[in-house]
């Protein structure tokens, strides 16, 4: 089981992100991983060497004249283990393509990291072959043998919290969904899009789905916890 935290860009503070970690606890069967915005990075796991990090974006080139970019090596040395790629919001805010989240992931997974690759559609009723077209692109450069650390969140747009109109995807929903991708990509798959206390279950219930991506619930410290609770009751 994987529940992954995207804070996405927040908190405001430092010592808002730090007090967010102080509630984290550490769970036997469940792995937890922190996103925190990159800058915040290097000191949150120099402080809580428990706790599992990753970061929500990163570049390929390992160096060099590409303003505003880190580097995999720089996400490693501050210390993140897992790296977020083609969440929506990069995708519809920031132009990233199919093609460059296949450069992000591959590079990411033959540099040793645990990747979780976000796919999804933007309308409720969009034709499933959009995803797994996404899908099949957004993984096209990975080598076989780096599959096993190849996470698949997959978070349909018009259900994430913050998205204009949102509504909350059924389990069976995300299951069905879910279930048709992993017979196209056969990796782990997780599920993200307004996961609360009072979802949650329903949706790890589900056979196919392993985890879960939290967004606005993974900064309300009490919540995430309670989150995490359920999780380990009915890991997998
Ligand atoms: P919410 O949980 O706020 O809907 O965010 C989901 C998400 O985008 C996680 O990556």
């Amino acid at each position: 089981m994987l529940i992954g935290a995207n804070w996405k860009m927040n908190p405001r503070t430092f010592s808002e992100a730090k007090e967010l970690c102080r509630g984290v606890s550490g769970s036997e069967g469940v792995d937890v991983v922190l996103f925190p915005p990159a800058v915040y990075l290097r000191q949150l796991a120099e402080a809580f060497p428990h706790i599992l990090f990753g970061v929500q974006n990163v570049y390929w080139e390992s160096e060099g004249a590409f303003t505003g970019e880190m580097s995999l090596g720089m996400a490693r040395e501050a210390g993140a283990h897992y790296v977020l790629a083609g969440h929506s919001e990069r995708r519809q805010h920031f132009g990233e393509t199919d093609e460059m989240v296949s450069k992000k992931v591959a590079a990411a997974l033959a540099k040793g990291f645990s990747v979780i690759l976000a796919v999804g559609e933007a309308t409720k009723g969009d034709d499933k072959s959009i995803v797994i077209e996404s899908l099949k692109r957004s993984t096209q450069n990975v080598a076989e043998t780096d599959m096993t650390r190849l996470t698949v969140a997959y978070e349909p747009i018009w259900a994430i919290s913050t998205s204009e109109n949102h509504e909350d995807a059924t389990p069976e929903y995300a299951q069905e969904m879910i279930h048709t991708l992993k017979q196209e990509v056969a990796v782990g798959y997780i599920y993200g899009g307004s996961v609360s206390i009072d979802n949650v279950a329903g949706f790890l219930q589900q056979p196919d789905i392993e985890g879960a991506l939290v967004g606005g619930a993974s900064l309300k410290k009490d919540e995430f916890n309670e989150i995490i609770s359920v999780a380990r009751s009915l890991k997998k």
